[in-house]
């Protein structure tokens, strides 16, 4: 999951790229590159590390020209070095007539690495992307233009990409192509764009078009043409990106996981903004494309995502079983699209994503459709492949996350599960009493997120301290709290690379119990609830065995607080909605002992924000 992006225009497309490369860095950053056609040549510059480095190499030998392809790259072929960097070059003995950037994956690079080989081509890198370098640059020498050339090769490959090429031989054209990686083009007075996130494009223009599967594009200062494989030449659809200038920028926080922890409590309203119906005490959404007689009739509802986003969807499984009383099962997108389970008429399929790229989830999407059944998305970015495919759905309105460690998106996510348990269950046997209650309680979480954020850092502190020399950290939670303490897991996991695993606190005794000790610190997920009891039993249990004990709780709640080694309180609020300002805690925790361990907070290392490969 690389970051592309092309420009051709009236400027000089060395600072247009490299700086659309800094806000696609999220996408992957083991190295980057930039080709311009310059002189009647292709100039590359490439290197192993961050945009920076190769912002270094430019500042020491520039490229000049304005037309050019450049890449950020997570590695899924050969390691992060120089040669592996992104772009490759295409053609016979190095006569480099064509530069190629990709984001995907060729799975019959082998087989055509050594028919080019056969053919006189050499391959300077390990890896797949280079022979699709090949390929073109084979198919150009066969006279007429770029675009035909990439259409001619295209279908040679097996796999996912979206790609960039240009060639000196014609000066001017970038050409785009999709297939399962996401690409979109920006449309500008005198000059047009292409890049793997709109984010790269909105500094230049708001009107875009996303690329749809099977789609090219040749990119002139002037003009654009798109022709898909099979139903030739494409008239788009135009759409307008409506990002505040300041979305994406660190507006004085030291890190965008640490900024984006602190928007929540204005995201969380935004993800209710408009959707609360306090006359009929329920929740509403505009997107569903289904009828209230359509969801009545539903029997069953399951839930496909990945990582942060199945956390998510498992909060959403216990308040819907407990708002709606309907069954609900919560599925690894990577697993339920390859598993025939089995899908009937009365069952509604969610897909969560926040980036709305992931390829499994996007396969979990394609596959309940391809079944005939009706598939609806929780999704942030709006635009996404996953947002365009799916037969309905709700937005996060979250705007742009860019931290690779998703904090916003769960808030967003679990407020608008939420929502829609309230709505489910109004539609059933939910009370007017008891869905405002909800519904109260759901608005009184913006001003409690702010709270949290207020008063929380001392405790936090102390608890990172405690927690950075360890090799492994337990995370625990009953009911509502169970997936919250998976999140919160993952989030230590993901950015200070420390071991640590989410458990419902009441399966300690099961085994991992024995892990207790001194060195192996257990975070307690435990406001106050009907489980209580029975959680500071286990809470006792942990501390008779001499583990170092913190624990996010409900402020004033003495009887958790006492026989905690650390305390992390929340605002009292009804336990539905408790699972929203439980994990802003364990967020900056997790942010904390990062900093502590001198981790790259923004880009964790081997991880990507969004997963567009399987
Ligand atoms: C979370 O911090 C991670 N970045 C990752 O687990 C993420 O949640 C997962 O890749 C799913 O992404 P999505 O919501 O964009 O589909």
């Amino acid at each position: 999951m690389c970051g592309i992006v092309g420009y051709t225009g009236v400027h000089e497309a060395s600072p247009v790229l490299v700086a659309g490369l800094r806000r696609l860095e999220y996408r992957g950053y083991d190295s980057a590159g930039v080709a311009i056609v310059s002189e009647g040549r292709v100039v590359v510059r490439k290197r192993a590390g961050r945009v920076r480095t190769l912002e270094e190499a430019l500042d020491q030998e520039p490229a000049a020209g304005s037309c050019g392809i450049s890449h950020t790259r997570w590695a899924t072929h050969g390691p992060a070095n120089d040669r592996n960097a992104h772009p490759h070059m295409g053609g016979r003995a190095g006569a480099g007539a064509v530069a190629v950037v990709h984001n995907g994956v060729i799975e019959n690079h082998a087989t055509l690495r050594a028919e080019l080989t056969a053919d006189g081509f050499t391959f300077l890198s390990q890896t797949d992307t280079e022979v699709i370098a090949h390929l073109i640059a084979r198919e150009l020498g066969d006279g007429d233009g770029l675009f035909q050339a990439v259409q001619r090769a295209l279908p040679q490959l097996e796999g996912t990409y979206g790609l960039a090429v240009i060639s000196a031989r014609c000066p001017g054209q970038v050409i785009g192509a999709r297939l399962g990686s996401p690409l979109v083009i920006g449309l500008g007075e005198g000059e047009h764009f292409l890049a793997s996130d709109a984010l790269a494009i909105a500094p230049h223009t708001a009107k875009v078009a996303y690329l749809q599967d099977g789609e090219v594009v040749r990119l002139g200062p002037d003009d654009f043409e798109i022709r898909h494989r099979e139903r030739g030449s494409i008239t788009p659809r135009i759409d307008r990106i409506d990002w505040k200038p300041d979305a994406v920028e660190l507006g004085g926080h030291a890190h965008y996981m640490l900024k984006e922890i602190h928007e929540q409590p204005e995201t969380v309203h935004d993800a209710c903004r408009g959707r609360l119906r306090h006359a009929e005490a329920t929740a509403h959404f505009g997107g569903l494309n289904m009828t209230p007689r359509q969801l009545r009739r539903v029997r069953r509802v399951v839930f496909a995502a990945c990582g942060t986003s199945w956390h998510a969807a498992l909060v959403g499984e216990y308040l819907i079983e407990r708002l709606a009383h309907l069954p609900v099962e919560v599925e690894y997108a990577s697993e339920f699209r390859y598993r025939n389970a089995p899908l009937d008429d009365r069952t509604l399929v969610f897909v969560l994503s926040q980036s709305g790229e992931t390829a499994d989830t996007l396969g979990a999407l394609r596959e309940s459709k391809r079944q005939g059944h009706p598939t609806l998305a929780i999704v942030n970015t709006v635009g996404s492949t996953i947002a365009r495919e799916a037969t309905g759905g709700i937005f996060l309105h979250c705007g742009p996350e860019v931290g690779v460690a998703s904090t916003k998106a769960f808030t967003a996510q679990v407020a608008v599960l939420t929502l829609l348990a309230i709505h489910l269950g109004r539609l059933r046997h939910l009370s007017f009493t008891d869905g405002l209650a909800a519904i109260e309680a759901i608005e009184s979480i913006p001003r409690a997120l702010g709270d949290v954020l207020a008063k929380s850092e001392p405790a936090i502190r102390a608890a990172a301290e405690r927690i950075a020399p360890a090799k492994s950290v337990l995370y625990l939670g009953r009911d509502l709290h169970f997936p919250v303490a998976l999140e919160g897991a993952l989030k230590l996991k993901e950015i200070s690379y420390i071991h640590a695993e989410g458990y419902p606190t009441a399966e300690m005794k099961h085994g991992p119990i024995a892990l207790v000790d001194r060195e192996t610190p257990c975070v307690f997920v435990a406001p106050r609830g009907v489980l209580h009891a029975k959680t500071l039993s286990n809470v006792e249990e942990v501390r008779a065995r001499h583990g170092t004990i913190i624990a996010v709780g409900t402020e004033g709640d003495e009887s958790l607080e006492s026989i905690s080694d650390i305390f992390l309180p929340i605002p009292d609020v009804p336990e539905i909605v408790q699972p929203l300002l439980a994990v802003v805690p364990l967020q900056l925790l997790a942010y904390q002992v990062a900093l502590l361990r001198g981790c790259d907070i923004d880009k964790p290392r081997n991880l990507a924000k969004s997963v567009t490969v399987e």
